[in-house]
């Protein structure tokens, strides 16, 4: 079992639970997760949704196996990929995401974030979005949004460098809503999710809608393009040399490029 779902009091939980690999998502888990996000969107009964991990990880992004076995196709091939279909389905979602991060959060990890509508972290979590750092560039509308919430310098530090952030610097800039501690960060977020049984659905979900504004296209645009990069630079020697030591263990050699 990889990716556990239930409907309880109102929350549809999709539940990360890959935990020997750290939770390292994998085609078929973003498949699990993008029809747990349809069914919730069409189940009355589901006021908000609540994504978590395991304790100790939330997830470690992308499955790098996955990433130099599998090749995304490009262009409208690459659009309709399981990952763009997850995410398409969280930015489509039209109900409330809590994200329950209990613990580290890597790649898709920190941008499946920032697509959420609240975040809660655990103290004991470390964020990153080490896309370049792999080779890659960032995805799904990071390179819009990241820079939007913090302004350039402080997202050059995260995009380019992809340094490891933490819980208390995920709320400076905007990413995360706050910081919990480890034990009761589920808890809490799940609290946060039933608040919308008492609330009216209709004006959450208009509220949500407006709240998009006309940010979602262009968001759609930056996903397409930024799309287009990153398939190619999948394939590049540069990220066959990132994705090769992390799997032999030892730190990538990019001097000869
Ligand atoms: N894809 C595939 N396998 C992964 C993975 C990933 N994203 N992240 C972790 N794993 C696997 C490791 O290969 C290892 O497998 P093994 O036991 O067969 O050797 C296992 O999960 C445990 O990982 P390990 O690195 O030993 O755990 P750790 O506690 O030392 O470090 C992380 C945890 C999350 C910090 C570290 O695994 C990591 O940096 N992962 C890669 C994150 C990344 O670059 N993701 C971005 C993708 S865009």
């Amino acid at each position: 079992m990889t990716i556990r779902t239930a409907t309880i009091n109102g929350v549809a939980t999709i539940e990360i639970a890959r935990p020997e690999k750290k939770n390292a998502l994998t085609v078929a888990m973003y498949q699990a997760m993008t029809d747990a996000l349809v069914a919730a969107r069409e189940d009355a009964a589901v006021r908000a949704v609540l994504i978590t991990g395991q304790p100790g990880v939330f997830t470690s992004g992308n499955d790098i196996q996955d990433f130099m076995t599998r090749a995304p196709g490009q262009g409208a091939d690459a659009m309709d990929s399981p990952v763009f279909r997850f995410m398409r389905a969280l930015l489509e979602c039209d109900k409330p995401v809590v994200a329950a991060v209990t613990g580290a959060a890597i790649g898709i990890g920190t941008t499946m974030l920032l697509h959420c509508d609240f975040v809660f972290v655990s103290d004991e979590a470390r964020l990153a979005m080490p896309f370049v750092a792999l080779g890659l560039v960032p995805e799904f509308a990071s390179s819009l949004v990241v820079p939007q919430l913090m302004g350039h310098r402080r997202a050059a530090e995260k995009l380019l460098t992809g340094d490891p952030f933490t819980p208390a610097q995920a709320v400076e800039c905007g990413i995360a809503s706050a910081v919990l501690p480890a034990g009761e960060v589920v808890n809490h977020a799940r609290r946060v999710a039933e608040r919308f049984n008492q609330l009216p659905p209709g004006a959450v979900r208009e509220a949500k809608q407006l709240m998009r504004g006309p940010q979602h296209e262009l968001i759609l645009q930056t996903i397409r393009s930024e799309g287009e990069i990153f398939a190619r630079r999948l394939r590049s020697p540069e990220a066959m040399e990132a994705f090769q030591a992390f799997f032999q263990k030892r730190q990538p050699d990019f001097s000869k490029f």
